[in-house]
């Protein structure tokens, strides 16, 4: 069987890798990451500086799916691009920036660009967790504005952004139209649902500190949120522009419901979360043996091919 896909100038051995913010912001997790099953992996949403994140408890596992409030805790952006640069021969890597402003995302897409590595950079417009900070991907205009600026610097790698779930099928359009003025070789669809309330019953409280327990939804609650926006992006792009489809994955038919509505790779959050790196051998296994019975040899025999009634 064969599971290879790429996107832009990059070829994977199979379509599985982490979603960022899953196990991927300490070395030893990355590194965890470069020895599994998954064909690739991108690195915790980075900002120019560390950052301490929320106050904990800020994750919190639910029956399913997860909620979390992080607000980007990360290493710093060195420490992320020093990673990629030690380790891009081992595996195609991407690395992941969620600048607090468009300042922040010209100084990192700046240092990325002039690195020697090679990698994919996912821009990411729709971290839900800042107090204050909307996200940029629910604002239209801004969306253009930082692309064309990021793009004035960013020339060279190949490059795509992280998108918040839309539920309006006029903001599909919207956002395509933007998008599609871009040089993009992906769009990762989608991030958490934003501000979910998760609750205890019995203790009658909130289960995260930050934001009194609002925080963004993964898992199962969001899969036909996520196939919605795989889909619909797959239809208005044009076909220079990869799907990366994440939301909702804890089998390998999730994986294939995935590519089927048009995704070239998926990215595995908070199911890897609960399961840790092993999941990715699962999913390889499940995948390889729904498409053996549906007598598919390779991801191009049915990538897209949704059927409508
Ligand atoms: C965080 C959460 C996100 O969903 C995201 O895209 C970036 C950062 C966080 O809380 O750290």
């Amino acid at each position: 069987m064969d599971l290879s896909t790429n996107i832009a100038n990059f070829s994977f051995k199979n379509p599985l890798m982490n979603a960022s913010g899953a196990l991927c912001t300490s070395y030893d997790e990355l590194n965890a990451l470069l020895g599994g099953s998954n064909s690739s992996l991108v690195t915790k949403s980075a900002t120019p500086l560390y950052r301490e994140g929320n106050p904990m408890p800020r994750y919190a596992e639910t029956p399913l799916g997860t909620i979390n409030s992080m607000g980007l805790a990360n290493q710093g952006f060195d420490f992320y691009l020093n990673f990629i640069e030690n380790n891009y021969h081992q595996k195609p890597l991407f690395l992941s920036i969620a600048g607090l402003c468009l300042e922040d995302n010209l100084a990192m897409a700046k240092k990325a660009h002039e690195s020697k590595a090679e990698f994919l950079l996912e821009l990411n417009l729709s971290c839900p967790n800042i107090m204050g900070k909307p996200q940029t991907g629910y604002d239209f205009q801004r969306t253009r504005e930082v692309l064309e600026q990021v793009f004035e610097i960013y020339t060279d790698k190949p490059l795509g952004v992280k998108l918040p779930p839309y539920f309006d099928m006029v903001h599909f359009e919207q956002m395509a139209e933007i998008l599609k003025q871009f040089p993009l070789s992906f769009v990762t669809c989608i991030n958490s649902i934003g501000n979910g309330l998760y609750i205890d019953a019995q203790t009658e409280s909130v289960v995260i500190k930050p934001k009194d327990g609002f925080g963004g939804l993964g898992g199962e609650y969001v899969k036909p949120t996520a196939l919605a926006n795989v889909r619909k992006f797959y239809e208005l792009l044009p076909k220079s522009i990869k799907i990366i489809g994440c939301g909702g994955i804890l089998s390998g038919k999730d994986v294939f419901e995935h590519l089927l509505c048009g995704a070239s790779m998926v990215q595995v959050g908070s199911q890897l979360m609960k399961e840790k790196n092993q999941i990715f051998s699962r999913l390889e296994k499940e995948l390889e043996e729904i498409m053996y019975k549906k007598n598919y040899s390779k991801i191009e025999d049915f990538k897209g091919n949704l059927k409508s009634l």
